[in-house]
């Protein structure tokens, strides 16, 4: 069927700035790590785009090894894409990476030039695009120099191969680094891509103070940690669920007792300010003025219809936050 946006897809949405750039990202991005591979039912995949972009969320997150197989993801999207996006291109914000294992030998993986601007190249040629809006280095590479990697991005956006460029996983140091290389370049670092969520703070000490400095935004994944923040698991093991179903990233020992009670006093503390708790976990992530948007994956619309819903509530008083913190620290 033929698909025509809703025409009140920019009502409530929220749009933040990233970092001192002149982009805007939503509050909420859709990322397609799961559910797109080419075993997932493509209609359902088909189906949450349009719902998504319905509610106003214009960024969908991408990269090359996204499946399975890798390059699946980006080859379904590309199909979507073309079916029911071909007139809003300039309406999306869409996002693809290289960093991780893609292609067997020493060019597939890590940092160097070489990988980077093939890999980019091959995703824009299963997406059916002639540029992404960001493109991201998808993990620190110890062992290329970082003026290589930097250089990359810097001739990839001069190229007009993507708009702007970010970084994924990189720590504070390293980020103040790479700012600095990319902005003598003459290309500035738009975005950093970390997971934080409520049961992994590692961005809070440092690294998003040095975003602050550098007038880097941030995109923050898994805030839902993968599923565990919602009640998708307080009443066992759901055979849909990612746990069972997929197993590689989140699997059933990930789930343990002690979580588990964790967990339900958290779903106590959404209930108490009439949220869900994944709504509760999404507000939490965005309540740092340092985040841009919160990185959401679902497996169904229900999910995309019920976080965009957290923007209703995302202010938190303190004493909800100190409650939220004594039931993280036990
Ligand atoms: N840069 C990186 O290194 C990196 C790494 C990982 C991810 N990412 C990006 O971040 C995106 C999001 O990651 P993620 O999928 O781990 O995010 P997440 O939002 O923490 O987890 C998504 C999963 O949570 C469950 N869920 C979502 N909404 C729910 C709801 N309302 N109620 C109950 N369960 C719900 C679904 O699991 P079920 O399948 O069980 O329904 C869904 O697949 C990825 O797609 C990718 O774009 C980047």
């Amino acid at each position: 069927m033929t698909y025509t946006p809703s025409e009140s897809r920019y009502n409530t949405m929220s749009y933040n700035r990233c970092g001192n750039s002149g982009l805007k990202l939503p509050a909420i991005s859709l990322g397609l790590w799961h559910n797109w591979g080419d075993k997932d039912n493509f209609e359902k995949g088909r189906m949450m785009l349009r719902k998504a972009f319905d509610l106003g969320i214009t960024h969908f997150d991408l990269a090359n090894n996204y499946g399975p197989p890798y390059g699946a993801a980006e080859r379904n999207f590309g199909k979507i894409l073309k079916l029911d996006f071909s007139n809003h291109r300039d309406e999306l914000i869409i996002s693809s990476k290289a960093g991780w294992d893609m292609w067997p030998g020493p060019y597939g993986n890590y940092g160097s030039r070489k990988y980077l601007i093939a890999s980019l190249d091959q995703s824009l040629e299963r997406m059916g695009l002639d540029y992404v809006d960001i493109f991201y280095h998808h993990r620190p590479d110890p062992a290329t120099p970082l003026e290589e990697t930097m250089g990359a991005l810097d001739h990839i956006v001069k190229s007009s191969k993507a708009l702007y460029v970010g970084i994924s996983q990189y720590n504070a140091e390293d980020t103040t680094q790479a700012a600095k290389i990319l902005r003598e370049m003459g290309t500035p670092l738009l975005i950093h891509q970390p997971r934080y969520n409520m049961f992994d703070r590692w961005i809070e000490p440092d690294l998003l103070k040095v975003l602050a400095k550098e007038g880097v935004g941030s995109i923050v994944f898994s805030p839902l940690a993968q599923g565990l923040l919602t009640d998708r698991y307080l009443k066992g093991l759901p055979a849909d669920s990612r746990a069972v179903k997929d197993g590689r990233f989140l699997n059933p020992k990930h789930i343990t007792d002690n979580k588990l009670n964790v967990i339900r006093q958290l779903n106590t503390i959404a209930k108490s300010r009439n949220q869900t708790l994944a709504q509760m976990a999404t507000a939490w992530v965005l309540r740092m003025p340092e985040v841009t948007s919160a990185l959401i994956g679902a497996s169904n619309v229900g999910q995309i219809e019920e976080i965009v819903e957290a923007l209703n509530n995302t202010s938190f008083a303190g004493e909800e936050l100190e409650a939220i913190d004594r039931v993280l620290m036990k």
